[in-house]
């Protein structure tokens, strides 16, 4: 099998039909290595990944580490109250500047002692001279960032689309649900056997639901399940059934391109951030956020949610898997997308196709 990318995603699959006359994007793309390195090189280097909240950095020196396809990140709270990201990498010789979360006044490497100062810069390095080896501008090499709604967003190389534009229209149309207002609960982490596209893929559509997630019916009200499309992102939207746990309103699902989602419901979000970790494995975590952490009272509600959250997944997590092997299969290349169920996933994969092709260019 021929292992040059232009050879397995050909000029023509890169056309956009309509919707009824389109195929979905070849099998191939789910399970070859030269396309997992592609993306990792391409994709994944420049798009905004969410990586944490604000609410995690209060104080000035808070720090978390966020690991982002084996690129070791550091996100801090300068002692100007600016937060920044940054390699967690020291300029020496490679050495790693936190192992875990924390607060410091200042960065210092755990391998031969060089300092930072919480902006980057180099402060001190033991047993040079200062003068004579020029460490004056010697900065941790930084990383793209930006905050949309408290969610800090990175970005390895320069994005191609501002986050401000990435996510317009996100807030007006979830209202009276206010983001800014929820705090960080916790953090779940999933190890999938699947391609990430197989994911979002099932992510993006209700199609699926009575099959896999018999569940999810008690909660939305299915027959009213609706998918809009904008030009980054798309939304799954449902009105909740009465009497289920959430209380009274709808449930959002926002699919963010390349692999983001918002999932909104009252007083909870929850963040997805899909990661490849190999060409048909991938990486989800999840960080939940909620209205009241610190009263006992919601503490059981909270839980309810997370443990029927881990419900939803696991179910998605045995069909993904078995559609992975179906797609590395010789049974299966190309299938048709239902034009009423199916606009999400379409809409993914158009994207894909369009920045695939920017890339090839
Ligand atoms: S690698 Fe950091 S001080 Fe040497
Ligand atoms: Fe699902």
């Amino acid at each position: 099998m021929s292992n040059n990318i232009t050879d397995i995603i050909r000029k023509t699959d890169l056309t956009v039909s309509p919707l009824e006359e389109s195929n979905t994007i070849p099998s191939t793309w789910y399970s070859e290595q030269s396309v997992y390195l592609f993306e990792l090189e391409n994709l994944f280097s420049s798009v905004w990944q969410c990586v944490g909240h604000v609410k995690r950095l209060e104080k000035n020196g808070d720090y978390f580490l966020f690991n982002y396809l084996d690129n070791p990140l550091i996100i801090i709270k300068g002692n100007d109250g600016k937060i920044r990201a940054f390699y967690n990498v020291c300029q020496h010789r490679g050495g790693p500047l936190a192992l875990e979360d924390g607060n410091v006044k200042l960065l210092q490497c755990k391998y031969h002692g060089w300092t930072y100062q919480l902006d980057g810069y180099l402060k001190k390095a033991p047993k040079f001279n200062q003068m004579e080896t020029n460490l004056a501008d010697i900065c941790l090499k930084p990383v793209n960032i930006d905050i949309w709604e408290g969610l800090i967003f990175i970005a390895l190389d320069e994005a191609p689309v501002k986050l401000s534009d990435m996510m317009n229209g996100i807030n007006k149309r979830i209202a009276p649900v206010d983001i800014n207002t929820l705090n960080f609960y916790r953090r779940i982490e999933y190890n999938l056997n699947c391609n990430w596209k197989v994911y979002i893929d099932n992510y993006l559509e209700g199609y699926h639901l009575p099959f896999v997630h018999p569940g999810l019916s008690k909660v939305l009200e299915t027959k009213e399940y609706e998918t809009e499309l904008s030009e980054y992102y798309s939304l799954q939207v449902s009105p909740l059934k009465e009497d289920n746990i959430y209380g009274k309103g709808s449930a959002f699902y926002y699919f963010i391109f390349p692999n983001i989602m918002l999932n909104i419901l009252p007083g909870r979000l929850q963040t997805n951030l899909v990661l490849p970790t190999s060409r048909n494995s991938s990486r989800i975590i999840f960080d939940y956020y909620y209205e009241n952490i610190n009263d006992d009272s919601k503490i059981k509600s909270i839980e309810n949610d997370i443990a029927f959250s881990d419900e939803v997944q696991k179910e998605d997590i045995f069909i993904c898997e078995k559609v992975q092997s179906g797609l590395e299969s010789k049974g299966y290349n190309q299938g048709r997308f239902s034009t009423t169920e199916e606009q999400g996933v379409y809409h993914f994969q158009s994207l894909l196709k369009e920045y695939y092709g920017r890339y090839l260019l």
